[in-house]
């Protein structure tokens, strides 16, 4: 009878042992869903370009005067869809120069300097954020069609559209995008994120606006609502690189979203029926100073990166949630109710007791970047950066149950984002350290978006339900 329905669940459930000596062999990971060597764009016609040559003289305008002249009949909706390679043929690329730098009109585009860092999915468009980190970004907010026929190199496309993503310095345009680095997408069909206003030219950023949370309806893709970040809630050190939204499908105009304040130890939480703004401080919040050194891709370095992402538990008894975070620079789990951190009175108080929970040490190596955790079956994916693995476990078991769900040296270099959409988690791995310690080939894929189905994601692992 068991060896009908002959699957690796329920071999599993019968035979423990011979499951727990092959657990890595059987855990049936991830597939790479998307792929690219290097970021291009679905380019506009000239047509909108042109209106942007204004911005000579700004920190922002390319030094090279090599022409990139788009001349596709395509626009920003139908490309990506189609054929990447003929879409190709109808660029008129000169690579006799610089092969780095082109200027389309006035988009600055560098494709060396586009590096993805997050990833998220609603409905068929898959999310891809670029944060201005360096010169040559046209876009930071963009999307590919989860259902491209094209998997390799597919252009991205500026979202909601061109002109809200086109670089402008605030004095002509404030509402543009800036810098994006990862969003939320919340179970009423909105995304946010933090626009943090700056662009990180090195050694010399510019702040162009006050941080800002951004949402956007995703059924009109319409801005609906902008809020200014006050200084009283950041520090000078402030880096807010994830947000995570708090809200039921029945709840939406009663929404809580939290910052984690990586370089400024901190977590800034947002009350939208309030519209209003705290910052929660713990020394759970800092690096850990024994678990700040780093070897990814050949290279060492030392990272101080606190708090980094907060992972919702489901809705308990008294109604509110069990909040998960973790320092990047750091290899314990520590969780909070969102019964605290709701409440700016208990959230603020300088004295809090046992409030704040040590769930436990996930043992060497085990730096994460981002996680997420789906909430019906309380499984977490983590980004083992220090590893170039994804990692699960679940929350309702101990903490040293936490399982590899796949490791890859060649491939899975930075887990950069991790995000649990429906049943399928995603993870977008971007090789970063070697970008900023090293040199990225272009010529080889860098760039990659996993996904699986979560149940086969943790197939012979221990966040497996038994
Ligand atoms: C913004 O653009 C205006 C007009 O092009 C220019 O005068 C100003 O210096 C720029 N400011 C920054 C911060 O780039
Ligand atoms: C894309 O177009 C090229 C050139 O026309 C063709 O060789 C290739 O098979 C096409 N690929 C797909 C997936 O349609
Ligand atoms: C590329 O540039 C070279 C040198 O400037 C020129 O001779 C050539 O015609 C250009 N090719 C195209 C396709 O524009
Ligand atoms: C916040 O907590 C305090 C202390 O427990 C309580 O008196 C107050 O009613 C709470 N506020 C809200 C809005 O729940
Ligand atoms: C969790 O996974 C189940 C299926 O396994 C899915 O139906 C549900 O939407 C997921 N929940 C969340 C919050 O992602």
């Amino acid at each position: 009878m068991l060896f009908i329905t002959l699957d690796k669940t329920s071999i599993c459930s019968v035979l423990l042992f011979l499951c727990f000596v092959v657990n890595s062999v059987w855990a049936a990971g991830l597939n790479e869903e998307f792929t690219w060597t290097r970021i291009d764009f679905a380019w506009p016609s000239d047509g909108k370009l042109t209106p942007r040559l204004a911005y000579r003289g700004s920190p922002y305008e390319s030094a090279d005067e090599e022409a990139f002249y788009f001349r596709g009949p395509t626009n920003a909706e139908n490309v990506a869809i189609k054929n990447h390679s003929i879409i190709n043929t109808q660029q008129t690329v000169n690579k006799t120069k610089s092969e780095s730098v082109t200027s389309r009109g006035s988009i600055d585009y560098r494709y060396v300097n586009n590096i993805p860092m997050g990833a998220n999915v609603w409905g068929d468009k898959l999310f891809i954020t670029i944060p201005r980190r360096r010169l040559g970004v046209p876009s930071t907010l963009n999307y590919v069609p989860l259902n491209s026929i094209n998997r390799h190199n597919v252009p991205l496309i500026p979202y909601p559209n061109w002109d809200i993503n086109i670089f402008s310095n605030g004095s002509e345009n404030a509402q543009n995008f800036v810098s994006v680095y990862r969003v939320a997408i919340d179970s009423c069909d909105r995304m946010w994120f933090v626009d943090t206003g700056i662009i990180e030219i090195v050694g010399n950023p510019q702040t162009i606006k006050p941080h800002q949370l951004i949402i956007i309806n995703l059924k009109t893709g319409a801005v609906t609502h902008r809020f200014n970040i006050p200084a009283d809630y950041l520090t000078p050190r402030t880096i807010l690189s994830s947000v995570t939204v708090d809200v039921t499908k029945d709840t939406c105009d009663d929404a809580f979203a939290y910052f984690p304040d990586l370089a400024g130890f901190g977590l800034t939480v947002f009350s939208l029926s309030e519209e209003r703004f705290w910052r929660v401080n713990h020394n759970y919040f800092y690096v850990e100073p024994l678990a700040g050194d780093f070897f990814i891709a050949g290279h060492n370095f030392q990272w101080s990166d606190g708090v980094f992402s907060v992972e919702l538990g489901e809705l308990k008894q008294d109604g509110f949630r069990d909040m998960y975070f973790h320092s990047m620079a750091g290899t314990h789990m520590y969780k909070v109710s969102t019964k605290i951190i709701k409440n700016q009175t208990l959230a603020t108080r300088s004295y809090h007791g046992d409030d704040f929970e040590v769930v436990g040490d996930r043992g060497p190596q085990s730096q994460t970047a981002m996680a997420d955790l789906n909430k019906s079956t309380g499984v977490m994916f983590l980004g083992l950066v220090n590893q170039n693995a994804v990692g699960c476990w679940n929350t309702n078991s101990n903490l040293n149950t936490i399982s590899i769900v796949q490791k890859d040296d060649e491939r899975m270099i930075y887990p950069s984002d991790v995000k649990v959409y429906g049943d399928k988690v995603y993870i977008l791995t971007n090789t970063m350290p070697e970008f900023l310690y090293g040199r990225l080939d272009y010529d080889r894929v860098n760039f990659r978006v996993w996904s699986n189905d979560i149940h086969i994601a943790i197939t012979g692992t221990r966040c497996q339900r038994r």
